[in-house]
C-alpha cells in the first residue's frame, strides 16, 4: 500500500548544461494509495523515462520520488519493492514458465511453502492462459505469450508498486483487450498503486483511474478520463484523447451582450457566456467539435450551428460509421448512425448541440470552453417530465 508522489522530478540525459536532452520536464504528480495511474503521450515524451525513475532504474536529475511521503532516490530499485513490466522484457532462458513465474516467490522470504507457491503459479498461469505452456522454456514460446509470462512474473507477488510499460504492446487486439481488463480487474482486487504506460488513448481511458498526459516531457493535464475528455486543459490533449480526433477549425469571435459570436465564415452561431468557463480576450478563437458529437441535420431537435459537406469516405463501424468529408471550413469527420443509404459524392448537412462545441485560445490553445454533459441533465429531466 503505497502513495506514490514525483515532486518536480526531471530528467536530463547528456550534459544539462550544454546540449543535454531533456526527457522528463519537473513533472509534480500524486498517486494515492491503491489508485491506477496511466502515463499517455506521444512516442519520446518521457513515459519511460518516468517510471524507470520511480523503478530507480534511473536517477532523477532533479526533484524527488517519494513512496509514502519518503524520498526513496537514493533507494536502489531492488530495494524498492516494486514489480516492473517492461517493453524490453527479459525471461530467464534456461528456466521453465514455471520457474520463472515461481522464481521471485522462492527467492522472496515470505513464508510461503513449496505448495503455496506452486498454487499460486497455477493460478496466475491460468489466469494469463499460459498453463498449457508451464512446461516449456521461453525460446519455445510466441512473443505474445512470452509477454505473458512477464506479466505473470510482476503480478504473482505482492509489491508496493506495479509499474507496466506497454506490457500489451506485441498481443493480438482480441487478447489485448482481454489482458486490459485481467490487469484492471487485478489491480482493483489486491488494490496495488499501479502506473501503466501507454501510447494508445482508447487504452488508457478504459483502464485509468487517472491519467496524465504528457508531451515533450511536460505534464499537460492529469485527470480522470472523464475530465480529460470532456476538460481537457488545451487543445493538444483535446486532440491526443478520444477516437476520431476532434475536427478543429479557426474562427472570429465577437462578444455580445450574453454571448460570444463565433464566425468560421461556413457558418456563424452563437454560443451562451454561461456555457464558457473563461472570459474570451482574443479575437480568434479554435473550435472544436468531437465527431461523435455531430448529428446529421434534421435527425434530432438541435439548435446549433449547421456545415454542408460532401462525403469522401465512409468507413462502417458496426452500427455507426465514420464519414470523412469536404466542407467549406476544411476537412471534417463524423461519427453517425443511418449511413446506409449514403455515398462517398452526396451531400452531408452536419449539426451540434451548443453544449458540445469545445473552444480554445488561438494563441495559448489553452481550453476556454469543455464539453458539458447536457445529457445526463437532459435524461434527468425528460424522464418524467419533471425538473430535478
Ligand atoms: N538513455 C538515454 N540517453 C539519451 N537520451 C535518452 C535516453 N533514454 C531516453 N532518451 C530520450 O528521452 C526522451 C524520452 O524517451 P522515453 O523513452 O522516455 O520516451 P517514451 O515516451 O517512453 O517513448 P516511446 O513511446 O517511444 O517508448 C526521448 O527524446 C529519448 O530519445
Ligand atoms: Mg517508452
Amino acid at each position: 500500500m503505497t502513495r506514490l508522489e514525483l515532486d518536480g522530478v526531471t530528467k536530463v540525459f547528456g550534459d544539462p548544461e550544454k546540449d543535454g536532452v531533456v526527457a522528463v520536464d519537473d513533472l509534480h504528480i500524486e498517486v494515492p494509495d491503491g489508485d491506477f495511474l496511466v502515463l499517455l503521450g506521444p512516442s519520446g515524451c518521457g513515459k519511460t523515462t518516468t517510471l524507470r525513475m520511480i523503478g530507480g532504474l534511473e536517477n532523477p536529475t532533479e526533484g524527488d520520488v517519494k513512496f509514502d511521503g519518503i524520498v526513496v532516490n537514493d533507494v536502489k530499485a531492488r530495494n524498492r519493492d516494486v514489480a516492473m513490466v517492461f517493453q524490453d522484457f527479459a525471461l530467464y532462458p534456461h528456466m521453465t514458465v514455471r520457474q520463472n513465474l515461481g522464481f521471485g516467490l522462492k527467492r522472496e522470504d515470505n513464508g510461503m511453502s513449496d505448495d503455496e507457491i506452486e498454487q499460486r503459479v497455477t493460478d496466475v498461469a491460468e489466469m494469463l492462459e499460459i498453463d498449457q505452456l508451464l512446461n516449456n522454456k521461453p525460446g519455445q514460446l510466441s512473443g505474445g505469450q512470452q509477454q505473458r509470462v512477464a506479466l505473470g512474473r510482476a503480478i504473482i507477488r505482492e509489491p508496493r508498486l506495479f509499474l507496466f510499460d506497454e506490457p500489451l504492446a506485441n498481443l493480438d487486439a482480441q487478447l489485448r483487450k482481454t489482458m486490459r481488463t485481467e490487469i484492471d480487474e487485478l489491480q482493483s482486487e489486491v488494490g496495488i498503486t499501479s502506473a501503466y504506460v501507454t501510447h494508445n488513448q482508447e487504452e488508457a481511458m478504459t483502464i485509468a483511474d487517472r491519467i496524465a498526459i504528457l508531451n515533450h516531457g511536460e505534464l499537460q493535464q492529469l485527470g480522470s478520463p472523464d475530465a480529460v475528455f470532456n476538460e481537457p486543459t488545451n487543445l493538444f490533449v483535446a486532440q491526443f484523447v478520444g477516437s476520431p480526433t476532434m475536427n478543429v477549425f479557426t474562427a472570429a469571435v465577437d462578444e455580445r451582450e450574453d454571448a460570444y459570436r463565433i464566425d468560421m465564415g461556413t457558418a456563424t452561431f452563437d454560443i451562451s457566456k454561461r456555457l464558457v468557463n473563461a472570459v474570451i480576450e482574443t479575437d480568434e478563437v479554435l473550435v472544436g467539435f468531437r465527431p461523435q458529437d455531430l448529428y446529421r441535420s434534421g435527425n434530432r431537435r438541435i439548435d446549433g450551428p449547421e456545415f454542408d459537406s460532401e462525403i469522401r469516405v465512409i468507413e462502417p463501424v458496426g452500427t455507426e460509421a465514420v464519414v470523412h468529408g469536404d466542407s467549406d471550413a476544411g476537412d471534417v469527420t463524423a461519427k453517425i448512425g443511418g449511413f446506409h443509404e449514403l455515398s462517398s459524392g452526396d451531400g452531408l448537412s452536419l449539426t451540434i448541440a451548443p453544449e458540445h462545441i469545445y473552444l480554445f485560445d488561438a494563441n495559448t490553445e489553452e481550453l476556454l470552453k469543455g464539453r458539458l454533459i447536457s445529457e445526463r441533465a437532459d435524461d434527468q429531466t425528460s424522464a418524467d417530465g419533471v425538473e430535478v
